[in-house]
């Protein structure tokens, strides 16, 4: 596909999503793994945080709670997620979200201390130029923090993929790579486990059944870190 091409499809495909009301379902879907990963990033109370691929914003409002004296932006390649965002975060001033993409980011270097995406980078039609303007926005010093669930390391998740628009299942080591070609130093893996209990009827389509989304959550999203090296 032609790469303008496979940017506008993106667009609409997850304009679709935030039309069907996708944007909020993914706040519950994506908050027992968003927590620990929180949790592990230590945010000081006068940080700037970045979000990319936001989607309705739900992460950038928790951040916002978290760094009372800080700011925190999103930015999503669908204007649709960006204006429920927008709509949902009305009068907060610490807050701001952009249309724009990983690999074009609206904003000047060094802007953030830190930078985070949940399920979101395989869908970027190209990760590493993404992670490396991830590095550009991110002050020195600060790191970048990546959570996805589509990771070939995960066998329980492969079957997503005539599911989905064009994706990258790559390796653990593969992402941690591209984090390092970036310049990120201090690059780190880890699993995070998603503790949620699945009910034996299940029946959705992700899934051959409940024994194997039971699997999947056990062997868990992969979070990817790394740090700027200081100026
Ligand atoms: C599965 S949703 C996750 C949204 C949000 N992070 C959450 O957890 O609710 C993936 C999001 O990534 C966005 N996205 C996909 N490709 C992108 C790109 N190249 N740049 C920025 N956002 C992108 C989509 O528009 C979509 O909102």
């Amino acid at each position: 596909m032609e790469e303008a091409t496979r940017y506008e499809s993106l667009r609409q495909e997850f304009n679709r999503w935030a039309a069907e009301g996708k944007g909020q379902g993914m706040e519950h879907e994506h908050m027992p793994i968003a927590l620990p990963m929180l949790e592990r990033m230590r945010l000081r109370p006068d940080e700037a945080v970045l979000d990319v691929g936001c989607g309705s914003g739900w992460l950038v409002r928790l951040i916002a709670r978290l760094v009372p004296q800080g700011r925190v932006a999103g930015i999503d390649l669908s204007d649709e997620m960006i204006r429920q965002a927008r709509e949902a975060s009305a009068g907060q001033d610490r807050v701001r979200f952009e249309v724009g993409s990983a690999d074009h980011i609206p904003f000047p270097d060094d802007s953030f201390s830190r930078a985070v995406s949940i399920e979101s980078a395989y869908y970027w039609p190209d990760p590493a130029a993404g992670i490396t303007e991830i590095a550009r926005v991110t002050k020195p010093s600060g790191s970048a923090w990546i959570l996805i669930n589509y990771y070939r390391d995960n066998p329980e998740c492969h079957q997503w993929a005539p599911l989905l628009p064009p994706t990258h299942l790559l390796w653990a080591r593969e992402w941690e790579e591209l984090f390092r070609q970036a310049g990120f130093t201090d690059v780190h893996h880890g699993r995070i486990p998603d503790p949620t209990p699945v009910p034996d009827d299940y029946h959705g389509r992700w899934f051959r059944d409940a024994a194997q989304l039971r699997r999947f959550r056990a062997e868990g999203a992969l979070l990817v870190h790394g740090t700027k090296p200081s100026a």
